[in-house]
């Protein structure tokens, strides 16, 4: 089945997450399937990677969406002329979003290396190793704009995790014009439940935000004076620390020297660690950069610095307290994955996207987080349950967290590549 996903889903260059909801190229979605295509076609993991790394700008950011030019305009709301690319100065020829997404792609590329180690694969690591490294320079420099060493995002969109509850109060702060919305059409809807997806109200906001960052041509200077969304987010910080990580071992392995990225990602976690934890709840919260206070909700953002290597044992702990409550339910034995959001908060939706449902790029990164700080058995407790979920469901871009029915888009491309990637894994790995 997974296999049959990633097939049908391969588009020459790359692989669209879906045929109906996503039909161009998403930046974290290549590089989650790359891992997959490790394990089937690695040369396709690695024609994923550089067709992804081909689009990226002048100044390092990586696109979030990287637009087909065979795909009609309409096919996707916001499309390639609502972004206008083209008219920006250091923007690639092919037309892209402005934004960025959570730049797992050096952690990616380590995975599907050692997954699938070749000649072949060791070139197009070595090719890739530069421009991981400008992806890096850009979200370290031009989006450090709170100044301690970590990256903000600009958009909830580039969290990834669209419409959490962690955006909330952020999002409050926008205006939110009807009128900004009734001259587009989403499209997402025709494809999608409207109960699983996010409201006209945020999709209105989300629209104000890049009309706010595409009027400064996508500049990122004064953003603190001017730009209305503005937010260091767990995930996205925790994944540009493990970006360090994997760029050391990257670097011993093509013969460059690791040692400036392993300053960086202790640099990266002290920051995050100073930042983001709040002892009062024992978990990680986004900071709004706005207002400077941390976001109060719950969600899976949260147990994601687990995936540092060099989280204290303290936080390490403190994660571990918190997937393992009701919030969550981490477990040696658990019947469902980790939720997106907490599972006991008045405003948990199980069926609208990133606001209560399961997500297996999420768990797959708290499981590899899991293994990385020696829990092996609550590792294979989360892998178990995020395979029986793909194979009873099929391979969903997300699940209903109590009954586990398939949610969104079928056919999803990170779903079978990260279902892939757990069932080898598990092979011989017994529970106990
Ligand atoms: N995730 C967004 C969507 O739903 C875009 O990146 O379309």
């Amino acid at each position: 089945m997974a296999r049959a996903t990633l097939d049908g889903n391969w588009e020459h260059d790359h692989t669209v997450p879906s045929r109906t909801l996503y039909p161009h190229q998403w930046s974290w979605d290549s590089a989650f399937v790359a891992i997959g295509w490790a394990h089937l076609r690695p040369d396709r993991a690695w024609t994923e990677l550089t067709s992804l790394f081909d689009a990226q700008w002048r100044d390092g950011r990586v696109p979030h969406i990287v637009f087909n030019p065979a795909v009609a305009d309409s096919a996707y709301f916001p499309g390639p002329r609502f972004w206008a690319s083209a008219t920006v100065e250091g923007a690639p020829a092919t037309a892209t979003s402005g934004l960025v997404q959570p730049p797992v792609h050096a952690l990616a590329a380590w995975h599907a290396y050692r997954r699938a180690p070749s000649e072949y694969a060791r070139a197009a690591l070595g090719r890739l190793y530069p421009r991981l490294v400008a992806q890096q320079r850009y979200l370290t420099t031009r989006r450090d704009v709170g100044g301690a060493g970590l990256a903000s995002i600009v958009h909830p969109w580039e969290s990834g995790l669209d419409n959490s509850p962690a955006w909330d109060d952020p999002l409050a702060a926008v205006p939110a014009e009807a009128a900004v919305l009734r001259a587009y059409r989403r499209r997402d809807i025709v494809h999608a439940a409207a109960a699983h997806r996010p409201t006209d109200l945020d999709y209105a906001r989300y629209v104000a935000i890049v009309t706010a960052y595409r009027a400064a041509n996508y500049r990122d200077d004064d953003l603190i004076d001017r730009h209305p969304f503005l937010v260091e987010c767990p995930l996205f910080n925790a994944a540009l620390g493990a970006a360090e990580s994997a760029l050391a071992h990257i670097a011993e392995e093509i013969g460059a020297d690791p040692g400036p990225h392993r300053q960086r990602a202790a640099r990266i976690t002290t920051a995050l660690v100073d930042r983001l934890y709040d002892p009062t709840t024992g978990t990680f919260h986004p900071r709004d950069l706005r207002t400077g206070r941390l976001t109060p909700a719950r969600t899976v953002l949260g147990l994601t610095p687990l995936i540092l290597p060099d989280l204290p044992p303290r936080q390490v702990e403190a994660i571990l307290v918190e997937a393992g409550s009701p919030r969550f339910g981490l477990a040696e034995r658990m019947a469902r994955p980790l939720p997106s959001h907490d599972r006991t908060a008045a405003d948990f939706e199980p069926l609208r996207y990133w606001r209560g449902p399961s997500w297996m790029n999420i768990n797959w990164l708290v499981r590899r987080g899991l293994l990385a700080h020696g829990q092996p058995r609550l590792a294979v407790g989360l892998g178990t349950s995020m395979v029986e979920l793909a194979a009873t469901a099929g391979c969903h871009e997300y699940f209903h967290p109590d009954t586990g029915a398939g949610l969104g888009s079928p056919a999803f491309s990170w779903t079978a590549a990260l279902l892939l990637d757990t069932l080898t894994e598990d092979q011989g790995r017994a529970p106990c």
